[in-house]
């Protein structure tokens, strides 16, 4: 295989900045440079342990701007784009739809387009990595799987979708090298505090209320961000050409059973009485169009690519409560950002 020059966009997120440790570590890879406009999303703290490493470069550009991506890709001869840069929370692309649309389809189309004319000489390959929220909603049974039709239902989804189909078409009209995922919902240290996990955690933490939508019955099918992240590398190294391929952790759980599993192992390891922090949930009104249930079938990566997700739910999510727990001054400090 040739060496890799990894250029990672989106990796001072949170799946991103656990890829770029991984990659980094990889004797394959050459050099992993990250490519991040350091929204409220990225923060250079989550890239702390890596900044120092040889082979590890940031960029700080704006995927929005076809000039600036041009700019600062020419000259680093990437032969290697894991694309997660993306604006990500679906309650945010309620409020404020636009900039999902310009940085998750225009920013999606910059990246193919500079790579298209950039790679005429080099032999490169493109993950796009996209969520299973493009499939739309599960009702009580079956599975998401790689030919399950599009519908997706927020604006979130709606403009992964539309990259998704970008990114496609690239392959079909110019024989693009890209290959495309599709992963359930992610937990693991270093995700925003807005999202459903570590905001339960502090919220506990601070004795306030724990938000949970409507009646907490919605279905969200988990993965630990290590799983994820084997599965991205190896899509990348042996997946099809062309190809897509759908990763879930196998784990569905209720949302208000999770945040119920939360409350009863901090109460744990805090040394209160079980059911103590239950007492913070509060239900509130249902997120619009609010999708029911989530599922995937990994078979075809499972049967390719021989992945498996590695992690036991339980643990990783023990293993998460207390990173978090550990790492109060890096929620305060994101949260600071707004
Ligand atoms: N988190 C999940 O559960 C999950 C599941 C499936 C797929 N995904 C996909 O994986 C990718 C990463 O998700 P995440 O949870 O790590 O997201 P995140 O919100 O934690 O990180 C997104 C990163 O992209 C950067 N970014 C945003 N807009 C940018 C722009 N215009 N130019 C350059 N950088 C920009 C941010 O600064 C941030 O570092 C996304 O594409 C998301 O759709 C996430």
């Amino acid at each position: 295989m040739d060496a890799q020059r990894v250029l990672v966009t989106g990796g001072a997120g949170f799946i991103g900045c656990h890829l770029v440790r991984v990659l980094l570590e990889d004797e394959s890879v050459d050099s992993v440079i990250v490519y991040d406009a350091l929204t409220y999303a990225g923060d250079l703290a989550n890239l702390s342990e890596v900044k120092d490493h040889p082979k590890f470069k940031f960029i700080q550009g704006d995927i929005r701007d076809i000039a600036q991506v041009e700019e600062n890709l020419s000259s680093q001869q990437c032969n290697r784009v894991y694309h997660l840069a993306a604006e990500s929370h679906v309650d945010r692309s309620i409020t404020g739809p636009a900039e999902f649309i310009e940085t998750n389809v225009l920013g999606t189309f910059n990246l193919l387009e500079t790579c298209r004319k950039l790679w005429a000489d080099i032999d490169g390959r493109f993950l796009h990595v996209s969520t299973d929220e493009v499939y739309g909603a599960l009702g009580e049974t079956g599975c998401f799987d790689e030919k399950t039709p599009y519908d997706p239902r927020s604006p979130y989804s709606a403009s992964k979708a539309s990259s998704d189909h970008l990114a496609r078409s690239y392959f079909h009209t110019f024989q693009f090298p890209v290959l495309v995922t599709h992963c359930s919902n992610n937990f693991g240290p270093y995700q925003h505090p807005e999202k459903l996990i570590p905001k339960t955690i502090s919220r506990i933490m601070a004795g306030e209320t724990i938000p949970v939508y409507g009646d907490g019955s919605n279905v969200r099918d988990w993965i630990y961000m290590e799983d994820h992240v084997e599965a991205l590398i190896l899509v990348m190294d042996q997946g099809k050409l062309g190809e897509t391929y759908d990763i879930g952790g196998g784990n569905e759980e209720a949302n208000l059973n999770l945040v119920n599993c939360i409350c009863d192992e901090i109460d744990r390891l805090s040394d209160k009485e079980v059911g103590h922090s239950r007492e913070l949930i509060e239900f509130v009104t249902d997120r619009l169009g609010h999708d029911f249930r989530y599922a995937i079938d990994s078979q075809k990566i499972s049967k390719e690519l021989g992945w498996a997700p590695q992690s036991t739910f339980e643990s990783a999510l023990n293993n998460t409560i207390q990173w978090y727990l550990n790492n109060q001054d890096w929620v305060k400090e994101i949260e600071a950002k707004g």
